[in-house]
C-alpha cells in the first residue's frame, strides 16, 4: 500500500538510505546535514514529501519557495519502484501544497545528462526553458 505523506524529522536516515540506493546527488554533510533538514522541516514541512511502501521509504521530494515560486528538489524513487508513477505522484502531491499556499509556478533544476528526470518532469507538464542560464554563487564562511 503506498502512502504519500509529510516528512517528519524521524524519516532523516531512511531518506539518505534512499538517496544513496538512487545514486541521486545530495550533500549530507551540507545542505543535507540533519540541522539542514530540520530547518528544512520548520520552513517547508508541508511541501516535503515522502512515499512509503508497507513501512518502507521508496520516494522523496524536498519542495521550497519564496513565497512566489516553488522549487522542487531531491525528487527520488527506489530503482526497485522506479517506473510506476511514484515520481509524478510526488510532484502532483507537491503542487497540490504549493497551490495551497497561492504559488503557482513551480520550477527544478534537473542535469542535462539526467533523461529520466527530464521525461518525469516533462510527462507532468513542465516545459524546458532553454533561454535562460542559471547562474549560482556559493558565499564562502
Ligand atoms: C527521475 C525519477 C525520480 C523518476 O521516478 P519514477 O517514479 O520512475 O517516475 P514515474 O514513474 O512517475 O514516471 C513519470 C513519467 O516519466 C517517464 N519516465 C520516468 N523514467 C523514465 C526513463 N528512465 N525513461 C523514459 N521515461 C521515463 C515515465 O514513463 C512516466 O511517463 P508516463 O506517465 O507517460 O508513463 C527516478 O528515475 C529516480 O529516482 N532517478 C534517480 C534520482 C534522480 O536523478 N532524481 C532527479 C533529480 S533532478
Amino acid at each position: 500500500m503506498l502512502e504519500i505523506r509529510p516528512v517528519i524529522e524521524t524519516d532523516y536516515d531512511a531518506i539518505l538510505d534512499l538517496w544513496n540506493r538512487t545514486g541521486l546527488h545530495h550533500e549530507p554533510h551540507r545542505r543535507d546535514s540533519l540541522s539542514a533538514f530540520q530547518q528544512q522541516l520548520r520552513h517547508y514541512g508541508d511541501c516535503t514529501l515522502i512515499a512509503e511502501a508497507n513501512g518502507k521509504v521508496i520516494g522523496s521530494l524536498i519542495g521550497t519557495h519564496d513565497g512566489r515560486k516553488g522549487l522542487i528538489n531531491r525528487l527520488a524513487v527506489d530503482p526497485d519502484f522506479q517506473k510506476q508513477g511514484i515520481a509524478r505522484r510526488l510532484i502532483e502531491a507537491a503542487e497540490h501544497s504549493f497551490r495551497s499556499k497561492g504559488i503557482e509556478i513551480i520550477t527544478a533544476l534537473v542535469a542535462v545528462s539526467n533523461l529520466p528526470s527530464q521525461m518525469t518532469f516533462t510527462k507532468s507538464g513542465y516545459v524546458a526553458r532553454t533561454d535562460v542560464i542559471y547562474f549560482r554563487k556559493e558565499l564562502k564562511s
